[in-house]
């Protein structure tokens, strides 16, 4: 017995002085190991009488686990005070540069998007979408438009199947007759979103975004459509007065239609809106043609109004000065660098548009 303890108290002193990791582990084999002090003992059961052998292996156990314990206590110590030595020692060198990291921009035409939304929610429009996958009823027939228009010819349009049922749709105006068939008049949504056709020049791609206006309503008149686009366009390009012109036009869901023009002047080799004696079409536009409404389920007789598909891009190039289309779509990061808005500046009626 005396054995045991002697080892005991040798090994309290030991575990007492100023250790370190190596130093607990050989005090570890030492102890426990397959000949350490403590598996030796063990070992000496088997020649004990039963009562002896009680008492011994009980003692033992215990000396055992105290040791146990208090090596695990040391270690703990040790690791904690290796961490406090390390922040005493570490110093931050405040000299060294930076980490550089990248800040995202708005794209131009996520930006005007926003911006065209804002202004037209200010005087009572909702925003609707839909899917750029069309049907051909949504984007064509029940848009009035027949069978031999231009607009239908493959050269034309992407269509995703022989028969021509599924295309990329053309315009937002399948827009216009999802929110009618969806709902009951009065209707004042706009629709912005993403349009596809089969042309590509400095000022074509073959996605291009528009945004579709309707107004639906008992008494809506094509005054009601000219405040509306002078007002928009007054607010869009942050000017008090604008050139607007009214060029007839033609479109099959409209009667009758319109094209708007803007004018403008180059000074300084910038564009100035609302002065000048140069024109530019921003947008198509007209009264909905009755067999419209007739094949949404709405009585023409008893409702009326206008409708309006701007192109995005064009508005964007023109308010940002940006002379090619394409660049919008090259993902370009240094372009949308110079070109991109702050992420935190959003637009709003209230604090302004655009900075
Ligand atoms: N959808 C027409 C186009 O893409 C624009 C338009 C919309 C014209 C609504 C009239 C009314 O050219």
């Amino acid at each position: 017995m005396s054995d045991i303890i002697k080892i005991k108290e040798e090994y309290l002193i030991k575990l007492k002085t100023n250790l370190n990791l190596n130093d607990i582990n050989q005090i570890k084999s030492e102890l426990f190991g397959k000949t350490g002090k403590i598996s030796n003992e063990f070992k000496k059961l088997g020649s004990k009488s039963a009562e002896e052998k009680k008492q011994f292996a009980s003692a033992l156990n215990f000396i055992k686990e105290e040791l146990q314990t208090l090596i695990e206590k040391k270690i703990k110590e040790i690791e904690v005070n290796e961490i406090d030595k390390k922040l005493q020692n570490e110093k931050i060198d405040v000299t060294l540069p930076e980490r550089s990291f990248k800040r995202g921009k708005i794209h131009p035409v996520s930006q005007v998007i926003d911006e065209i939304s804002s202004i037209f929610s200010e005087i009572g429009f909702s925003v609707a979408e839909g899917p750029d996958v069309e049907n051909e009823y949504n984007n064509f027939t029940a848009l009035n438009t027949p069978d031999n228009h231009p607009a239908r010819d493959m050269h034309d349009t992407f269509y995703l199947d022989d028969k021509k049922e599924f295309l990329l749709r053309t315009h937002t105006s399948p827009v216009q007759v999802r929110t009618m068939l969806s709902g009951k008049p009065p209707f004042k949504i706009i629709a912005p979103g993403r349009t596809y056709r089969s042309d590509s020049d400095q000022t074509h791609a073959p996605m291009f975004h528009q945004v579709e206006g309707l107004h639906i309503d008992k008494d809506i008149n094509m005054g009601h459509l000219k405040g509306c686009l002078n007002y928009f366009i007054k607010e869009f390009f942050e000017v008090d007065k604008i050139k607007m012109r009214f060029r007839p036009s033609h479109f099959p869901f409209t009667e009758p239609s319109a094209e708007v023009d803007i004018g403008y002047e180059i000074k300084d080799g910038k564009i100035v809106i609302g002065e000048g004696d140069n024109w530019l079409e921003i947008l198509g536009c007209g009264m909905v043609h009755p067999n419209v409404l007739k094949n949404v389920k709405i009585n023409p007789s008893k409702y009326q109004g206008y409708a309006f598909g701007i192109g995005i891009d064009r508005l964007a190039m023109l308010k940002y000065g940006i002379n090619d289309l394409r660049a919008f779509f090259e993902t370009d990061y240094r372009w949308l660098n110079h070109f991109g808005f702050d992420p935190l500046d959003v637009p709003s009626n209230y604090r302004g548009l655009s900075r």
